[in-house]
């Protein structure tokens, strides 16, 4: 990586807070000092999938211990109904429930715990209805949240009949939790003539201003949102914040005390929404050497009881389905589906993930099929650079890198060489088998809403030297403060200490765009830079004013001011001076993204500003006796640009990149037939931990600055990461490969737990057991591999 040339931008500082986070003195929304008389607030949750509500009798609930307040829908002064894009959530269930966890009512009082006994003495008569529980019982009822959306391009029939091969298959994908480890949590505080304060765990502040000023039947002036940091957000803060938001400040308007809500970790899992799965055919025709002539995916996507946020995510899976390739005949079908379930929502990746898995899966297949290497099969089909380069959305690949960032990681991770060996392995190993897969990743980035891409900040600059930053953006470990802070220190020439962030707040920067789509730092770094950028220009208009020097002859650099000819001064002497003269020393910033563009209804256009190039190759071994797997070694390239802050955004790689595997692995999420999601906490669902790391984890960055001005030429770091998991599962997939016939498709749904490796080994492989090891014989081989 060629060295940066800036003092701060392009370092590895740590964290802003770091220090904070490793001695537990970071504070998080449950750990703002409590007013005195603060209420705490529960959830009475639906027993039904599907039931009209009979009768609701909240008797014993109101004269419990310590209960001060109930909150039902007839106390909503306000719309009864929100949400982030239509308004068709009412606050709690409007006479009929909709998922098995739905809120019908809220408590409020004296302890946490009472306010959780008291929520459980509600009597309610249901009458069962006809539940919709997975996607296939949706789409055969035309049951949908959204009208559904289709993306074709070039002659699709003909490219079916004419190609000389032709495979068509199914497929499903689990969703998954976002797991954050501090739980949705909001804390409300009445005020003055009307006004409401709201301490949230969110990544959407302005969002639960609106909604709760909506709820409130107040102007949003009366409603001030905070969010200091959150304990991880994953996507499952960016809208269904709103249900814990509204609660909290409902019962603190009604009672007119501070009252908090925070959810227990099995109501959390109950009540929200988590990433969409999805059940997928395809249809694809094909050449002998693996070019695809053309492809067909139906995807059925599980949007839950709501629309939420669920249309521009089955749309980025759209988008995201021709991954790195050019699909010269196309046609995507994605059917929205309603089920009486919780409302899925956004999870890091928005969609893209699985819409990446799609195409990956299929040309699996075909290398499969073909007895050729998915590596050969995949660089077929790349996007060329001059030609075959333009999207089945019409944008044309203006930076793609994926040929040399693919060479470079084949060559880095000796992917031949291991393809041997591990080939060899197989072939003296009657019960452990390898598997190896190079997977890359092109992710678009922005939000494909075009109106989200802008951003606001504010920049003081105080009197000694010292400089607050204020941004709409949320910090949930991302590091987000941290880089918008180094964007700051460059532009003064500030050591970064002298730089902190506050916490986001809506009275601060109006109108912010949730921290999502990967742009927290683009955005917000940009508006940033244009905030310190104008109070500089009013210091050096100023100087040269003042010392008679050239504009262009003053710098701000190592905390001093150079002044042409003339002997520096320190920062804090300069604008100490500029204060006495009376130059301004705080602005405003605004930025919004170029270029970007997209209409809704040709679904054609630049949706994105640019695209993140990268890929992973991993290496499994599974135990074809029990399904017990391992990710031995993992090498990533990531084209992050020119990193802001390399150490962070290694961190954000090795992160998103394990939570991709938990997605595709252990993180099963399974509802019984009542509707009922019974793996709500961490016995019953597995995310991955340390150990599920790979001893072998190689990360680094494909040096290539951004082509586009984004903020010091970095790239986004959040979700892409994510879809390079799809290496791991298709390495399970090849390791199978290796005791199924020659040819044949291997059929493994995800996630692939260890039952479903199992299954899927039985299918195309009855007859394994006896091949020269018994079960019964020893302990497993992969438990004393592993322990050697
Ligand atoms: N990293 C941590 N530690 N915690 C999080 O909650 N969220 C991810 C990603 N990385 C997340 C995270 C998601 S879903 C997104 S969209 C981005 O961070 C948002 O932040 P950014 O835009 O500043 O990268
Ligand atoms: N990506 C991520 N989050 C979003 C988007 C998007 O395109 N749109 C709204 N929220």
């Amino acid at each position: 990586m060629s060295k940066s040339p800036h003092s701060t931008v392009g370092s590895s500082l740590p964290h802003e807070s770091a220090h904070l986070h490793v001695t537990g003195t970071a504070p998080y929304t449950d750990d703002i000092p409590e007013q005195r008389n603060t209420l705490h607030a529960a959830f009475g949750l639906s027993e039904r999938a599907h039931a009209r509500i009979a009768a609701l009798d909240l008797s014993a609930v109101r004269t419990a211990p310590g209960v001060m307040a109930v909150a039902t829908l007839d106390d909503v002064p306000g719309e009864k109904y929100l949400g982030p894009f239509l308004h068709d959530e009412p606050i709690f269930a409007d006479g009929v429930t909709q998922y098995l966890g739905q809120p019908l009512f809220a408590v409020a009082a004296h302890t946490h715990d009472q306010a959780r006994y008291a929520a459980r003495l509600a009597k309610v008569i249901y009458e069962d209805l006809e539940p919709i529980l997975d996607v296939t019982q949706g789409a055969a009822q035309q049951a949908y949240v959204l009208p559904p959306v289709r993306m074709s391009r070039g002659d699709l029939p003909a490219a079916l009949l004419s190609a000389p091969l032709r495979h068509q298959g199914e497929f499903f994908c689990g969703g998954q939790e976002q797991f954050y480890l501090e739980g949705q949590v909001a804390y409300a505080i009445p005020g003055e003539n009307q006004e409401m304060q709201v301490f949230c765990s969110t990544q959407h502040p302005s969002e639960m201003q609106a909604m709760v000023s909506h709820m409130l039947a107040l102007p949003a002036t009366c409603v001030r949102v905070q969010c200091r940091r959150m304990g991880g957000g994953f996507g499952g803060k960016e809208s269904q914040s709103w249900p814990f938001a509204t609660a909290a400040a409902l019962l603190a308007s009604m009672t007119g005390q501070a009252v908090k809500m925070r959810a227990d970790r099995d109501d959390d899992f109950m009540i929200t929404g988590k990433r969409h799965d999805f059940f997928m055919r395809y249809d694809v025709a094909y050449e002998p050497d693996g070019l695809i002539r053309g492809v067909a995916f139906d995807q059925w996507v599980r949007c839950g009881y709501s629309a939420d946020l669920s249309g521009a995510v089955a749309d980025r899976q759209v988008f995201h389905s021709d991954n790195a390739y050019y699909l010269e005949a196309v046609d995507i079908r994605s059917l929205r589906i309603k089920t009486h379930t919780q409302s899925n929502t956004a999870f890091r990746g928005f969609g893209g993930p699985q819409g990446i898995l799609c195409i990956e899966y299929v040309i699996d297949d075909i290398a499969r099929r073909l007895g050729l290497d998915p590596l050969d099969v995949r660089r077929r089909n790349f996007y060329g650079k001059e030609e075959r380069n333009v999207t089945p959305y019409q944008m044309r690949l203006e930076d793609n890198v994926v040929h040399e960032l693919v060479e470079q990681l084949e060559a880095s991770s000796q992917y031949r060489q291991r393809r041997r060996e591990i080939q060899a392995f197989n072939d003296v190993n009657p019960v452990l088998k390898k598997g190896l897969a190079l997977v890359p990743v092109k992710f678009g980035i922005s939000f494909t809403a075009t109106h989200l891409n802008q951003a606001g900040a504010l920049v003081h600059v105080y009197t000694d030297g010292s400089v607050l930053v204020n941004h709409g953006g949320t910090e949930m470990g991302q590091g987000l403060n941290t880089k918008v802070a180094q964007v700051v220190a460059e532009e003064f020439g500030l050591p970064l200490a002298s730089i902190r962030v506050s916490a986001t707040d809506t009275a601060k920067v109006a109108n912010t765009s949730a921290t999502a789509a990967s742009t927290g730092t683009d955005l917000n770094g940009k508006a940033a830079q244009d905030a310190a950028r104008k109070v500089k220009q009013a210091l050096i208009a100023y100087a040269s004013d003042h010392y008679g020097c050239d504009a262009q002859e003053i710098s701000f650099h190592d905390g001093q001011v150079c002044l042409g000819t003339l002997a520096p001064m320190s920062f804090v002497d300069f604008v100490r001076q500029a204060y006495m003269a009376r130059i301004p020393l705080w602005s405003s910033g605004f930025y919004r993204t170029p270029k970007i563009h997209y209409d809704m209804a040709t679904l054609t256009g630049r949706p994105f500003y640019y695209f993140v190039y990268a890929a992973a190759c991993a290496e499994v071994v599974i135990d074809t006796l029990t399904g017990e797997n391992r990710l031995l070694r993992a090498d990533i390239l990531y084209d992050a640009g020119r990193p802001i802050n390399p150490a962070v955004d290694l961190g954000q790689i090795e992160g998103g990149f394990i939570q991709g595997v938990g997605w595709l692995t252990t993180e099963e999420l399974w509802w019984n037939d009542q509707g009922r999601l019974m793996t709500h906490a961490p016995s019953t669902y597995k995310i991955p931990s340390v150990s599920d790391c790979p001893a072998d984890l190689r990360v680094a960055f494909f040096d290539n600055g951004n082509r586009e001005n984004n903020i010091y030429q970095s790239k986004a770091m959040g979700e892409p990461p994510l879809p390079l998991a799809i290496s791991v599962f298709l390495a399970l997939r090849d390791a199978i490969a290796a005791v199924a016939p020659e040819h044949e498709v291997v059929p493994l749904d995800a996630p692939a737990t260890a039952e479903r490796i199992l299954n899927t080994l039985d299918m195309v492989a009855p007859r394994r057991l006896g091949q020269g090891w018994s079960w019964r014989s020893s302990t497993s081989p992969l438990s004393s591999a592993m322990s050697e």
